[in-house]
């Protein structure tokens, strides 16, 4: 079992089943495949957005809207930006609720995202909907749908989620795990909210580790104290985050930075409901390709198989081996909880954190979500079966 979850579980709109009843497993379409894609979008800009489905046959295929977006409006493109690539870009009513499965006309399945009027974008992205496609497969050519493909529409720097800490008092729904909750049977003050500027952090949470519970035949921190996530970073969009970048900037307030903690594990992402629902877990450690002395930094972490991150294998017998890309997908898919290490030190230490985000790869590059990790991963359960949650 996987440690506390803190993210609190969203409801899961994309309609496929949890991977529990082996009957749905069954019933899972893997091909053809609509891809989860990100495209980006300003303020105040109408938006063209690439479907993109997959089938083994390359057959055409034809695109289905399965939701609409929850806030903005979602168009078919114009017959003029079709002809000529030209103004105006959407038809001139958006897609109804009523229409829905709505089929897009358009041949190079484009549609025209229009965010809410007047509103700025935040650290997160705008909002999502979702597609199918349908193709003729095997033998009899029968029509068969995809299961739905997630488009997220991203803000226009490709931010999924993002805290920078900019309102007063509040650390966005981030909380601290770890040792230091309780001083003395007191809850200790744990994260603060910082209305200042430090170098480059402004406006931004410190964690202050108070108490050390050290082994003290190693040295090393018993129980390590970590920056944990609020719910913004536990939802269905991360999916797309696959190629891209979770990025933080970190500063040591005070602490020795030459007595580190050994392992250190730097990141942390889990997901509940991966492997059949036994959970997974992806680590990036501090290696010889990545170290931090406390001084102040723009980390940036590769969400992709050559990110180097390791494998929980949820066995403390079992070594860790670097992640696949489908393991870090699946995780991706499903996020439960983000944790960012404080307990760096083996005294104590204070440690600000700014400006954490996750961000997908641009739209030129979309769809980075590997086709392979969609189409599923063959369930330890069951060899017989194959699908996402078995990732
Ligand atoms: C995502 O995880 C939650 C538990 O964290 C689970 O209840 C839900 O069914 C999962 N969703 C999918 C689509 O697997």
């Amino acid at each position: 079992m996987l440690r506390a979850v803190l993210c609190l579980a969203l409801e899961r709109a994309l309609g496929f089943g949890t991977g529990e009843i082996s009957s749905e497993l069954l019933n899972y379409v893997s091909n053809p495949i609509a891809r989860h894609t990100a495209c980006r979008v300003a303020a105040n800009s109408p938006t063209v957005c690439l479907l993109e489905g997959s089938v083994t046959t390359n057959e055409l295929m034809d695109y289905y809207i399965l939701t609409l977006p929850e806030e903005g409006l979602l168009y078919e493109t114009s017959p003029n930006f079709r002809s000529f690539g030209s103004a105006p870009l959407m038809a001139p009513e958006p897609i109804a609720f009523y229409q829905l499965p709505f089929l897009v006309t358009d041949p190079l399945h484009q549609v025209v995202y229009v965010p809410p009027e007047n509103k700025w974008p935040t650290q997160s992205a705008w909002t999502s909907f979702t597609y199918a496609v349908d193709a003729p497969v095997g033998t009899e050519r029968a029509m068969v749908r995809s299961e739905p493909g997630l488009v997220v529409l991203t803000n226009p720097d490709g931010q999924i989620s993002g805290s920078d800490f900019s309102l007063a008092n509040s650390a966005d729904g981030w909380t601290m795990s770890g040792q230091l909750e309780v001083v003395d049977g007191v809850p200790s003050q744990g994260l603060r909210h910082m209305s200042h500027s430090w170098g480059g952090l402004s406006n931004y949470i410190s964690g202050v580790d108070e108490v050390q519970s050290l082994d003290f035949a190693t040295g090393i921190d018993l129980a390590k104290w970590y920056f944990e996530a609020s719910q913004g970073f536990c939802k269905k969009e991360l999916a797309v985050a696959y190629g891209g970048y979770l990025r933080f900037r970190v500063r040591g307030e005070y602490g020795n930075f030459l007595e580190l903690n050994d392992p250190l594990d730097w990141v942390t992402i889990e997901c509940e409901s991966c492997d059949s629902g036994q959970g997974a877990r992806i680590v990036r450690f501090i290696d010889e390709t990545l170290r931090w002395v406390g001084d102040e930094t723009y980390a940036e972490f590769y969400l992709h198989e050559n990110g180097r991150w390791s494998y929980d294998p949820l066995n403390s017998a079992a070594q860790f081996t670097y992640a696949t890309s489908c393991q870090i997908a699946a995780i991706l898919t499903n996020v439960s909880r983000i944790a960012i290490l404080g307990d760096f030190t083996r005294g104590g230490e204070g440690i600000g954190l700014d400006d954490v985000t996750v961000v997908s790869t641009g739209t030129a590059e979309q769809p980075s979500y590997p086709l392979e990790c969609q189409q599923g991963c063959i369930c330890r359960h069951n060899p017989a079966m194959v699908h996402p949650t078995c990732c």
